[in-house]
């Protein structure tokens, strides 16, 4: 595409989204990384978990915010929850006339290049573990590595209730992590965008020798890399007062909010609510 046409698709946002606030791990990470654009979130708050659901479900949830992001004009979209990538990415990827990327590829990459006695634990919900897809990613880099899930359907509710370094949390990860701590590994996915928020607390419990990779950071980077490539990284910061970051959400915009805020700590004004069963 000649340079006339791409400047103004440079200057459109990316859209990103996940369930619900989860997502903003990955967001914090683009915009530290590549500071220049702007970004559309959506976190749909009115119908998390997706880690329990079915991969219909999360995949016809995944389409609606996929029209809406589409519908903001946006130049590429972030699945930014482990769950969506590994249920939509694929079915979603081929309706779409925009690139689509998911953290499940950047992360089970980062993996396979981290771990040197090649077990590698992942914890991730139930339906991200059930589907086997970092197994599937990691093994077509490194197909001699052993890989071992587990879900963690208790940490979603612990991060969002905002009990990061809480002994409550503590106690529930040490269970979950005990046995992979017995297998042996040497890195462990954080495979669900919650994770990241209580990192300290695993990190912790599995001890200086476990590489803990976040797939959100691997994301950010795998995104600048692809719009580099396909010379849609815009040049310039937007104007001030553009509105550089947007917040959607499905429900309890004011809650989101307060959440978005002790996260991204960049002064979010504002999360609005729209009906998604709309897109
Ligand atoms: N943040 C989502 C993920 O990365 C999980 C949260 C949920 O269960 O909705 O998988």
């Amino acid at each position: 595409m000649n340079e006339d046409k791409l400047e103004p698709l440079r200057k459109r946002p990316i859209g990103v989204f996940d369930s619900g606030v989860g997502g903003l791990t990955v967001a914090k990470e683009i915009m530290r990384q590549i500071p220049n654009e702007s970004i559309i979130y959506f976190g749909d708050t009115a119908r998390v978990p997706y880690g329990s659901k079915s991969r219909e479900t999360v995949t016809r949830f995944s389409r609606q915010i996929v029209h809406f992001l589409q519908a903001h004009d946006v130049k590429t979209i972030v699945i930014a929850c482990n769950t969506a990538s590994a249920c939509a990415l694929e079915e979603l990827e081929k309706e779409c006339d925009i690139p689509m990327i998911g953290v499940v590829k950047p992360g089970a990459r980062a993996a396979a290049e981290v771990t040197r006695n090649g077990r590698i634990g992942v914890i991730a919900t139930e339906a991200t573990i059930g589907s086997q897809i970092y197994s599937h990613y990691i093994k077509e880099l490194a197909p001699n590595a052993t890989i071992y899930g587990k879900a963690c359907p208790l940490f979603v509710p612990l991060v969002e209730e905002g009990l990061w370094q809480d002994p409550v949390t503590e106690e529930i990860a040490r269970r979950y992590l005990m046995e992979l701590i017995d297998c042996d590994i040497d890195t462990l996915i954080l495979g669900c965008t919650h994770y990241p928020l209580i990192r300290s607390t695993v990190g912790n419990i599995m001890g200086e020798r476990v590489t803990l990779v976040n797939p959100a950071y691997e994301t950010a980077k795998e995104l600048k890399r692809m719009l580099g490539q396909k010379g849609l990284l815009n040049r310039e910061a937007p104007e001030l007062g553009s509105n550089q970051y947007q917040f959607f959400v499905s429900d309890a915009a004011e809650k989101f909010k307060q959440f978005a805020n002790s996260i991204i700590k960049y002064g979010i004004l504002s999360a609005k609510k729209v009906n998604i069963e709309e897109y």
